[in-house]
């Protein structure tokens, strides 16, 4: 049976995880959030004492990460590192700046790559990080370039931190939504950047629900859904 995948990259607090997540569930495809294995060789690096933008001791360190996706009854993608459910650890603030210094070393994105093709050779997805329209997935049949402004953005970061109880402050979160995506835009390997085939949708004035059906509308023009 051939598979459908859709490729949806974006700088860090488009909502492209939340957008991604609901696209799959609507179309009954496999949600991949790939931010999360970068995310996992972070963790390896924090607990192992390596420093991440050193790229021969992180390099040194690679054979030894096995990070594995598995998925809940709700569908909900779980990250394992050796065996270890990390799916809540690797969520903390000092592990994306961990996530963000190792996928600059192109070591680590070659050491990931074949898995996150493999799980979209075996189903039906929705991928979503920075270069899957250019690197991971050139021949997606859909492309979206996810992104809002910096300042909606750093709102919604907000928002969030608020919710879950560790408010910070918005010129705190904006400098490192910035700085994020500085890092992302300017490193040689696999930068963020738009494919030339992809669809660019800014959801800077849009809610949730104008977001999920305009991607959705994307989708279907493309595939006939
Ligand atoms: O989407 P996220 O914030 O969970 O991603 C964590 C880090 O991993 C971020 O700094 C960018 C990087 N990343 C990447 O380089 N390539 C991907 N496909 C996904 C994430």
């Amino acid at each position: 049976m051939k598979t459908i995948r859709i490729a949806i990259d974006g700088p860090s607090g488009a909502g492209k995880s939340t957008l991604a997540r609901a696209a799959a569930a609507a179309l009954g495809f496999l949600y991949v959030d790939t931010g999360a294995i970068y995310r996992t060789v972070g963790l390896y690096m924090r607990d192992h004492g390596v420093d991440p933008r050193d790229g021969e001791a992180v390099a040194a360190a690679l054979p030894e990460v096995r990070p594995e996706l598995c998925y809940d009854e709700a569908g909900g993608q779980r990250m394992l590192l050796n065996g270890e459910d990390v799916s809540e650890a690797i969520r903390l603030p000092e592990i994306s700046r961990y996530a963000s210094a190792v996928s600059a070393l192109p070591a680590v994105r070659a050491y990931l790559l074949e898995l996150q093709r493999e799980l979209a050779r075996r189903n039906s997805v929705v991928m979503d990080g920075r270069d899957i329209g250019t690197v991971v997935l050139p021949d997606a049949e859909v492309k979206i370039f996810l992104t809002a402004s910096a300042r909606v953005r750093a709102e919604r970061r907000c928002r969030e931190l608020e919710e879950r109880g560790t408010p910070q402050p918005f010129e705190e979160v904006l400098r490192e939504i910035e700085d994020r995506d500085f890092q992302d835009t300017h490193r040689a390997a696999a930068p963020l950047r738009q494919a030339e085939d992809a669809v660019l949708l800014d959801t800077s004035v849009l809610d949730f629900q104008e977001s999920r059906e305009a991607l959705l509308r994307i989708v279907r023009e493309r595939t006939g859904l």
